[in-house]
């Protein structure tokens, strides 16, 4: 949770943005620390992008405000931007120059002091040395990720806002990234990293779940998970699928998520699901009661928001 006396590298509170009368950023309060990975889950179009570019400067909150690396996000831009390194969605890079030129033209528009030596290194920090003179086009999607990230990391940023950088990449990739990840935040930088996989955010030392532009959750895994107040049981047997449905049916269940060969079964109590079971009547199942999953907690997380959501509306 948050130390008090951890200095925040993103303070920001009521983050609010609208377009065309639609709110699409709703109140949203972050607090990042120093050194810390904080992911930023939630679903397509939730509003994780439109924050993370009201936070580096690129747009004006229509509310609320607060500072990034200690400068004010609504006037400061110029101060924030040059010390951030932005992994935008679709990163662009340069695809007819090679690994070296691309990197080098980077420190160039940021005027990077001794910009040889700082390419250089950030070459052999990525792992990039032997394939610098490859062009960025004929690169797989895990090398062409590595070297954004070395483009980011050119200016020697203090923060870095990644946004779903391994998006389309395959596992191997995205598991070398995030041990990059995790070495980068061991030497003092700071991460805010926006993703989908859960096997991502369970990387990371803090959580902030957004739907629908709100700010559902946020803190380390078994926080989010505790504070969630689910419980869930695991279901199995034959003909799952029918079973799934009527469990969903039942009063006081939450979710009901097909993993492997089971069925997590979700509710407020343990009374509830057992009612649930027993109205399905199908003595033959096993169940018994697990630690629900950050998946869990999520599924459960969002199908709350989506129903508020929809009673909202006029
Ligand atoms: N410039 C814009 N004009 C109008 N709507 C926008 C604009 N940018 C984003 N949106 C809408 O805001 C919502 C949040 O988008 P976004 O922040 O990109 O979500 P996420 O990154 O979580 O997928 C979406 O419904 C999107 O269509
Ligand atoms: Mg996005």
């Amino acid at each position: 949770m948050s130390d008090a006396a951890a200095p925040a590298l993103i303070d920001v509170h009521g983050l609010t943005k609208r377009y065309g009368g639609r709110t699409v950023v709703d109140h949203v309060d972050l607090r990042v620390e120093k050194g810390r990975i904080h992911g930023f889950l939630g679903p397509n179009g939730s509003g994780k992008t439109t924050t993370i570019r009201m936070l580096c400067g690129l747009l004006t909150p229509d509310d609320g405000g607060g500072t990034c690396l200690g400068h004010d996000i609504r006037t400061q831009s110029r101060l924030i931007k040059r010390q951030v390194g932005y992994m935008t969605q679709r990163f662009g890079l340069y695809e007819d120059l090679s690994i070296e030129e691309n990197l080098d033209f980077v420190a160039r528009v940021y005027a990077v002091p001794d910009r040889r030596a700082k390419v250089t290194a950030t070459l052999e920090q990525l792992g990039l040395a032997t394939r610098r003179t490859q062009l960025a086009g004929s690169l797989s999607g895990g090398w062409k990720q590595r070297l954004a990230l070395a483009a980011c990391l050119i200016h020697s940023p203090q923060l870095l806002l990644l946004d779903e950088p391994t998006a389309g990449v395959d596992p191997a990739a995205r598991r070398d990234f995030w041990d990059q990840i995790h070495d980068l935040a061991a030497a003092g930088l700071t991460v805010l990293v926006s993703t989908h996989y859960m096997d991502e955010a369970e990387r990371c030392h803090e959580l902030a779940y957004i739907a629908y532009g709100k700010l559902l959750t946020q803190g380390t895994v078994q926080q989010v998970i505790d504070s969630a107040g689910l419980v869930t049981w695991a279901v199995a047997g034959t003909n799952l699928v029918e079973v799934g449905h009527r469990l969903r049916e039942a009063k006081g269940i939450r979710t009901v998520a097909p993993f492997g060969s089971t069925l997590h079964v979700s509710g407020d109590n343990e009374q509830a699901i057992r009612d649930a079971l027993a109205a399905v009547n199908r003595p033959d199942l096993k169940a018994n009661p697990i630690e629900p999953s950050l998946e869990d907690v999520f599924i459960a997380l969002m199908q709350d928001a989506k129903d508020n959501f929809a009673t909202e509306k006029p």
